[in-house]
């Protein structure tokens, strides 16, 4: 089964949030019904039909026989091949999950021998030749606790079981009895290997399994300038029909926090997919865009030069000769440049069925006179627009459109300004300077934690009071490659 049988456990693990003792995560997975379902797919597909090749220990039996001998059978390269699990049900309970595989099937093949010596004749009568064998009727059972260990998830096999019902065996030549000798005496000991080795198998691979989830990282870069926290908060909620993860889910800065100022709330009521027949809902608080909003300023990202705009004749002093004729007067058909930054991060407020952000920059006129800058004027804008978000691959991706600014004098070289007549200038940067280069960035979006090979599909998006939902399904690709596992994709 190798380690394939946790895909679905990593998947888990990849889309939740965080919170230690009672603080609540930013971030958190719901997995459905539907998407339960499609885990234990995965597991019982890639996990319990990967068995294969499994090698069994051989088994050896010495048969005395009063009066006649001695009879001494070895089966040996005892191997299975194929298991089939026709079909599989899993249960969640209030600390773990049970997973149940029945009407599994396998088949086996092996090599036979056998040596008979009689206590009157020292001639030794053997033979040996293979056999193929049909196991019908297993069930395989496991049980699985899930928990949180000092931020990572801890999984625990609690049970693993293998039942086997019916053998048949085919050998290929030999006695015939021998044969009957051998299904009356080894059926039983044949169907044991079997449970045993599976059960081990299985056993194996949940350790390999919550090895890779103990080795999942707890921060996930994002771009270059920032990682997002995705240590895990709070113990896994497991209700009949679904498991709620929860993951820290704001975004940090060169691993330190530096927006540990949003408080944690308790949220009564979930937004949730539950109208949506979807695998997986991820739960995105607005403090995790807020996060993120507070580490791009940080970083510094957020200010940049313009020197090239649409109507390039706002970037000489000569186009503003009527609106600020002092600014013409002291620097005469000078170039000019803007110099745009952000003085404070831009604030994401998240309500039902809309999102608005407010954007605050100061924007500095600088005059290009001998090959100087000089800053002539300072004006701040406080931009209000509104959002969109779509789920672009694993990314949501977001665009701003401008409802509307503000605008106030901050400072002058070329002393006061008639505001009102500069009001058109701005709506003109901001709509064809300002805007197009946020929704550049934006649209270069935010990656969810999702582990790689797994992608979201058909993905439709809720916002509710301070949260966004993401209701979606999951397609895995059949490519991954676990040896090569890059934990989560971007
Ligand atoms: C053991 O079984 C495998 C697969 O059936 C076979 O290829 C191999 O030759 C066998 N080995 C021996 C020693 O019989
Ligand atoms: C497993 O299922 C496949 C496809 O249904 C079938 O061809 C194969 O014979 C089955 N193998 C066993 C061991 O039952
Ligand atoms: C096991 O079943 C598969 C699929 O039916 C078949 O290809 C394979 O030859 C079988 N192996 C043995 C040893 O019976
Ligand atoms: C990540 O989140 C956890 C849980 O809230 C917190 O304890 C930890 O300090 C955070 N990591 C960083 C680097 O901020
Ligand atoms: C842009 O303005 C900021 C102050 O808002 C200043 O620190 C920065 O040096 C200016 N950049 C350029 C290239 O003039």
């Amino acid at each position: 089964m190798k380690p394939k049988i946790t895909f679905f456990f990593i998947l888990v693990c990849s889309i939740v949030i965080y919170s230690q003792a009672n603080e609540q995560g930013f971030i958190s997975a719901v997995i459905s019904e539907k998407g339960l379902d499609f885990i234990k797919e995965l597991l019982v597909t890639k996990a319990i039909s990967s068995i294969k090749p499994l090698q069994l220990p051989q088994i050896e039996k010495i048969v005395k026989i009063p009066s006649l001998g001695i009879l001494r059978v070895v089966f040996s390269n005892i191997t299975v091949y194929e298991v089939n699990v026709s079909s599989s049900h899993v249960k969640l309970g209030e600390t773990g999950i049970a997973i149940i595989a029945s009407g599994a099937t396998c088949n086996l093949s092996m090599n036979w021998y056998y040596s008979y010596s009689t206590w009157f004749s020292p001639v030794e009568i053997s033979d040996k030749g293979r056999a193929s064998v049909q196991v019908e009727g297993m069930e395989v059972g496991l049980t699985l606790g899930l928990e949180n260990q000092g931020g990572t998830l801890k999984l625990t096999l609690f049970e693993c079981g293998c039942y086997v019902k019916d053998i048949f065996i085919q050998l290929d030549g030999g006695a015939s009895w021998f044969y009957q000798m051998m299904v009356d005496a080894f059926e039983g000991k044949i169907g044991a290997a079997v449970e045993h080795g599976i059960t081990k198998k299985l056993t194996e691979g949940i350790i390999k399994l919550d090895s890779l989830l103990q080795a999942l990282p707890k921060e996930v870069p994002v771009y270059d300038a920032a990682a997002l926290n995705v240590t895990f908060m709070n113990e896994p909620v497991f209700s009949s029909s679904s498991l709620t993860l929860e993951i820290n889910g704001l975004l940090m800065k060169a691993r330190k926090a530096i927006y540990s100022n949003y408080h944690h709330k308790h949220r009564q009521h979930l937004a949730s997919c539950n109208d949506l027949p979807k695998t997986l809902g991820i739960l995105l608080d607005e403090a995790v865009f807020n996060s993120a909003s507070s580490v791009y300023f940080n970083a510094d990202l957020m200010h940049f030069i313009v020197d090239e705009l649409p109507e390039q004749s706002l970037l000489n002093t000569a186009g503003w000769r009527f609106i600020i004729p002092q600014l013409y007067r002291k620097y005469p058909n000078d170039d000019m440049n803007l110099n745009i930054s952000l003085s404070s991060p831009p604030v994401i407020k998240i309500s039902e069925n809309k999102i608005d952000g407010s954007i605050y920059a100061d924007l500095i006129i600088d005059v290009l006179e001998s090959n100087q800058v000089i800053p002539v004027i300072c004006i701040s804008l406080e931009i209000q627009g509104s959002g969109l978000v779509k789920i672009s691959e694993n990314n949501v991706v977001g665009s701003v459109k401008l409802k509307g600014f503000t605008m106030t004098l901050k400072w002058s070289k070329v002393g006061n300004l008639r505001m009102f007549l500069i009001q058109p200038i701005m709506w003109t940067i901001i709509q064809t300077v300002f805007l197009p280069y946020a929704n550049l960035h934006l649209g270069k979006g935010f990656p969810l934690p999702i582990v790689h090979g797994f992608t979201l599909q058909n993905a439709e998006i809720i916002c509710s009071s301070s949260l966004i939902t993401v209701c979606s399904d999951v397609i895995y690709e059949e490519s991954l490659n676990l040896a090569k596992l890059s934990l989560f994709s971007q």
